[in-house]
């Protein structure tokens, strides 16, 4: 049966592939970003493949964005069964360097999106016997210079996974994927030392495809993971998994 799939963050990158990965299954796609000409890119190019698939502004930081997309949903029949929370902030600096703007605005994203989102839709996950699934990060188990409120967010959002899973059983289940060095954009400002290390640092000596992840956010709002919940699960080609370097 055709699910609504609701996914932030998805005109780049991780989220662009996920919103991708349901379309392929025959998935009804609600493809949101920020970045609206983003989210319109993806949206089509799911159309012209021929799936079913709309864009839409949102900023998960604000609610009212939240607020009149469900009402926006709910009047054209597409309640969501499955959220995908990707969307994500990261000012680079320690955390003496930042200021409360700075701080709060990071958790208000990466962190905060993933509360409003089970405001928004806790009632439609459940009467969907539905399925959340959050992107955090090995940012959550281990530490890089430079990452203080992204890696605050990012532990916080397996916590809150866990959580969830608790508070929304039996009928929701909420799981979380942590991925590790994953080729967006993200990497496009890095040395080709940094992606080396990267490599390095990962058992399978690669960074990630979003399409790796993608593939394991999709298999955890599935029914084969029926009896998956409040898991964080690692795609990061072994690098949590050895203290190379
Ligand atoms: N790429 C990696 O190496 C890596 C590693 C670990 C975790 N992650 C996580 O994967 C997720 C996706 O990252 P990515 O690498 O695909 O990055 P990306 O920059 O390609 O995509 C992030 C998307 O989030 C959108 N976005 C930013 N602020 C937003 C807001 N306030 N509201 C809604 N959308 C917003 C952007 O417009 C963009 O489309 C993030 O949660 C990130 O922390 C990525």
């Amino acid at each position: 049966m055709r699910r609504t799939v609701f996914v932030t963050g998805a005109g780049h990158g991780i989220g662009a592939a996920t919103a991708r990965a349901f379309a392929e299954i025959g998935d009804d796609v609600v493809v949101t970003d920020i970045d609206t000409g983003a989210a319109e890119a993806v949206a089509d190019e799911i159309r012209r493949s021929g799936g079913v698939a709309t864009a839409h502004t949102l900023d998960v930081s604000m609610t009212a964005h939240w607020t009149r997309l469900s009402d926006e949903l709910r009047n054209a029949g597409r309640p969501p069964g499955v959220v995908v929370n990707n969307a994500f902030l990261h000012i680079p600096g320690q955390a003496h360097e930042m200021d409360d703007e700075q701080w709060n605005r990071q958790l208000d994203v990466t962190l905060s999106g993933v509360w409003r989102s089970i405001r928004t839709f806790h009632d439609t996950l459940t009467s969907a016997r539905g399925s959340m699934v959050n992107v955090s990060s090995v940012h959550a188990l281990l530490a890089w210079p430079g990452y203080p409120a992204y890696a605050a967010a990012k532990g916080g959002i397996v916590a809150l996974t866990r959580q969830l899973s608790f508070d929304y059983a039996p009928h929701v289940r909420v799981n979380a994927v942590l991925p590790g060095s994953i080729e967006t954009r993200v990497w496009d400002a890095a040395s080709q030392a940094g992606r080396e290390a990267a490599a390095r640092q990962a058992t399978l000596g690669r960074l990630g495809r979003p399409e790796e992840v993608a593939a394991v956010i999709r298999f955890l709002a599935s029914e084969d993971a029926s009896y998956v919940t409040g898991v964080a699960l690692a795609v990061d080609g072994g690098q949590t998994t050895t203290v190379a370097t």
